[in-house]
Order: structure tokens, then sequence, then C-alpha cells
């Protein structure tokens, strides 16, 4: 994508996830302010911020996990139905910050449990393994290996998540939520706990999703990885959004810095450099 856009209001006709005015509140506490965030087709889109922004709220709000206090979530112009698993049929997939996979199942398990959402059989049908039951169940498992092929998991398709190293339990994730056939991809911290190999290699996941037609909103504390990525990066800050833009806008914006360093720009300590905040220019 070669435009940027730098403020919510007018979109091209490709516009899928439009949040407006998102607030969500617990008890006294306002963890997401009131915060506009579009999503167009083919777009990778960053949300940073520091710890307890009010990232992953935010990303709740967009699944049917929460119900915002106040605001709209559309997806391709429907507003967001208020259940997970209606979310995930409507085209949004997520990965979890902490993996949530099914440990004591196989790879490839974990991948059919993924594609539940969109296999019409039913119930009754799967208990009588009629021939349409297994024509739907070999569809899906060539589907799943499929995926673990792209996501390069194939060669681990029979053993259990469990016994994944860390990173490959990220890219199994990934794997399961494709199995939704999503229109957009919400990744919470996908490189969290991720060697920098690792991470380098899930930024060509990243592109190599997007290249399938899927949009994706990804939340990341790794800068390197965000700014290679994203077409327009979105920042949190106490709930709210303090600046969207794109590499340039963010990086040079004081209030980022301000927040990233964790102090106020009116009053720098002596011993900190101005110019050594990451991500560098
Ligand atoms: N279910 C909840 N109940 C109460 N407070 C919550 C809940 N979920 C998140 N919070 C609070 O909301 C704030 C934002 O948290 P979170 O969205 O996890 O931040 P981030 O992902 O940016 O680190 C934090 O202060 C957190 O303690
Ligand atoms: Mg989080």
């Amino acid at each position: 994508m070669t435009t940027t856009t730098t403020t919510a209001g007018t979109h091209p006709a490709g516009t899928l996830l439009d949040a407006r005015g998102v607030t969500m509140r617990f008890g006294g506490l306002t963890a997401v302010s009131n915060v506009d965030l579009t999503v167009d087709e083919g777009e990778i889109i960053g949300l940073i911020g520091p710890n307890g922004a009010g990232k992953t709220t935010f990303f709740n709000c967009l699944t049917g996990l929460y119900v915002p206090t106040e605001g709209t979530v559309r997806f391709r112009d429907q507003v967001l139905p208020p259940k997970p698993h209606l979310v995930t049929q409507a085209g949004i997939a997520r990965t979890f910050q902490n993996i949530r996979l099914f440990a004591n199942m196989t790879v490839l398990e974990n991948v059919l449990v993924g594609r539940h959402s969109r296999t019409k059989q039913g119930l009754l049908s799967a208990l009588l393994r009629g021939p349409g039951y297994r024509r739907a169940e070999a569809d899906s498992r060539e589907k799943a290996m499929a995926l673990l092929e792209f996501t390069g998991l194939a060669d681990k398709a029979g053993q259990l998540a469990r016994n994944l190293p860390y990173g490959e339990q990220r890219k199994l994730e990934i794997a399961r939520a494709l199995a939704s056939e999503p229109g957009l991809l919400l990744l919470d911290e996908p490189t969290a706990g991720m060697n920098p190999q690792e991470t380098r290699a899930a930024e060509d996941l990243v592109f190599a999703i997007r290249d399938r037609g899927i949009a994706i909103l990804v939340i990341e504390h790794d800068m390197r990885f965000i700014f290679n990525l994203c077409d327009r990066t979105a920042v949190l800050v106490q709930g709210q959004k303090i600046v969207e833009g794109d590499k340039e806008t963010v990086q040079n914006d004081e209030r980022v810095i301000t927040a990233y360093l964790g102090e106020p720009l009116e009053q720098p300590t002596d011993s900190t450099p101005t110019n050594d905040t990451e991500p560098s220019a």
C-alpha cells in the first residue's frame, strides 16, 4: 500500500473493520477510551503502546469477548455480533497474548479445531460418521495440512502441541486462526518469546498472510517488526489513541517518545540521551 491515513473519517470502499468511539470500562477503570480505528482490505496495521495501555482489551472488544461500554465495531459494514464464535464466523480470527492451544491434542488436531466454524457437518452426522461426514473430514484434514505447510509445521503434524518449542506454538496459533478462513487476522504479541531469527521469519509469515488477501492488525513490542511490516501504526497510551500514522509520523512524535520513556519530556533526566529511544530511524 502506498497511501497512509493519519485521520479517521473518509475511507476507500475497501474498509473491513471500522471501530468508532470504542470505550471499555471495568468498574472505575477506563481501559479503552473513545478509540477509532479502521483496517482496510490488504492492510497491515500496527497497535503499540506501553504495558497496560489497553491493547489486548481493545482486541477483546473487536472479537466479541467484550461488548464495549460505548462505541460500535463494524466488520464488512455489519455491526459485530456480541459472541466470539459469531465474530469468528463473520471473518475475524485472532491469536492470544498468552498462547491458548489444546496442549494434549496434536498439532493437526489443533488446526482442525480452528476449522470448526467453517464446517457444516452437524453433531448427528459426526456421530453417525456417514459419507457426508467422511468427505467433509477428509477435506478439512487436507486444508489443515495445507496450513501446516504454509506455516512450516507440516513435519510436526502428529506431535502433541505441548511438545512444540514456544516459537512454533505461536505459529500453530496462527495456523489455527487461519483455519477459520478469516478476512481479518488479529495478532496479539506474535513474536513474544521468539528469538531474533524466529521473529524475522514471523515477519515473512505476516507478509505471506497478507498476500493471501487477509488484512492484519498486530500488537507488538518489537518496533523493528512493527515498522518493517505495518502500513499504519496506532499508539495507545492509557486507553487513548494518541497518534496514528506511518513509520515516520509515529517515530518522531514526542508523545510517543514520552510514553515509552515513561517520563514527561518537560523534565528530561540528565542521564537519558534523547536520541537513544527505539526505534532508530
Ligand atoms: N477483565 C478485566 N477486568 C478489570 N480490569 C481489566 C480487565 N482486563 C484488563 N483490565 C485492565 O485494563 C488495563 C489494560 O489492560 P490490557 O488491555 O491487558 O493492556 P495491554 O494489552 O495494552 O498491556 C489494565 O489496567 C488492566 O489491568
Ligand atoms: Mg496485552
